[in-house]
């Protein structure tokens, strides 16, 4: 595989489009020691981005709530993102935002930094291996917890929420699993590392923890919204990790994992059932903008 700065092409830097491999950062930057820095996630789908505005709304909120303010408009950040993926003709893949504070300060206060914001482009399948998005992926139940609210600006894309992840993510395939269920700071059931979390109960009703701790994905929503238009019933509650065992079905949710079933939470084993294989083919039609199933 060809590391991420070794790729050909442009990025766009700045308002500029340069090449590639000239897109550099200074190692005395504060978004890199401090974690003064804010990003997308987006899908692009037959050459367009799935709601490219609301991802970009998000960026700036993140931004916002880090105290740092991006020197461009949303409809500039919007029309630089599908410029890019022209540029780069990318059909089918992923476009990542990032801004940050230079290096203009380099101690905690940062008031005078720059705020750079790059976009980069690439084609890209799936997150988890296509197999596993049949079979179901296997989570184990992370150390870590998310942070309380009072702790983090825990509804943006910023950086530093994103530590905790890695680390737990790391434990869990070090243990055979394929990624790791987070609990929030009060133990309920929170999310995955970079997806929310959806169950179904004996019923085929459907429970989803409610976002006050962490990130309210714009996937987490469509789904909801679709299940809804089926007549499924979504409760947005609190679940303790005791109920784990009490649910027949789970999937994860997000631009980058789309509708992933998962087959268990450590020893809680989970049916592939057709709602989710139902679910995960209408958000493929509704990315795909194809007629709903
Ligand atoms: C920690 C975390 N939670 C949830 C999500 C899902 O968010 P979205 O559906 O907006 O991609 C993501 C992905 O961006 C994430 O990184």
């Amino acid at each position: 595989m060809i590391p991420y700065d070794k790729r050909s092409g442009k990025i766009w830097y700045n308002g500029d489009l340069v090449d590639w491999s000239d897109v550099k950062l200074h190692v005395l930057s504060h978004g890199l020691h401090y974690a003064s820095c804010v990003f997308e996630g987006e899908r692009v789908y037959d050459g367009s981005i799935f709601k490219l505005e609301e991802h970009t709304s998000r960026l700036f909120y993140s931004a916002k709530r880090m105290g740092f303010e991006i020197p461009y408009t949303e409809a500039e950040i919007n029309s630089a993102s599908k410029k890019i993926i022209a540029t780069q003709k990318v059909e089918n893949g992923y476009v990542r935002p990032v801004a940050w504070r230079g290096s203009e300060m380099m101690a905690i206060s940062a008031q005078q930094t720059k705020i750079h914001v790059a976009i980069a482009t690439w084609e890209w399948g799936s997150y988890f291996d296509p197999k596993l998005k049949v079979e179901g992926i296997k989570l184990n139940v992370s150390k870590w917890r998310r942070p309380a609210p009072d702790t983090i600006p825990w509804d943006t894309k910023a950086s530093g929420l994103y530590m905790i992840c890695t680390l737990s993510k790391h434990e869990a395939e070090k243990q055979g699993y394929t990624d790791s269920l987070m609990l929030d700071y009060e133990g309920n059931v929170a999310e995955a590392t970079g997806a929310n979390i959806f169950f179904k109960d004996k019923n085929g009703e459907l429970h989803t923890p409610i976002p006050d701790s962490f990130l309210d994905g714009i996937t987490r929503r469509t789904v909801i919204e679709i299940a809804i238009s089926k007549n499924i019933k979504v409760h947005e509650r609190k679940i303790n990790p005791n109920e784990l065992s009490n649910f027949v079905g789970c999937f994860l949710t997000g631009t980058a994992a789309e509708v992933t079933p998962v087959s268990c939470i450590a020893q809680n084993q989970y049916k592939v059932c057709d709602m989710i294989i139902n679910l995960n083919e209408s958000y493929q039609n509704l990315v795909k903008k194809k007629k709903a199933a």
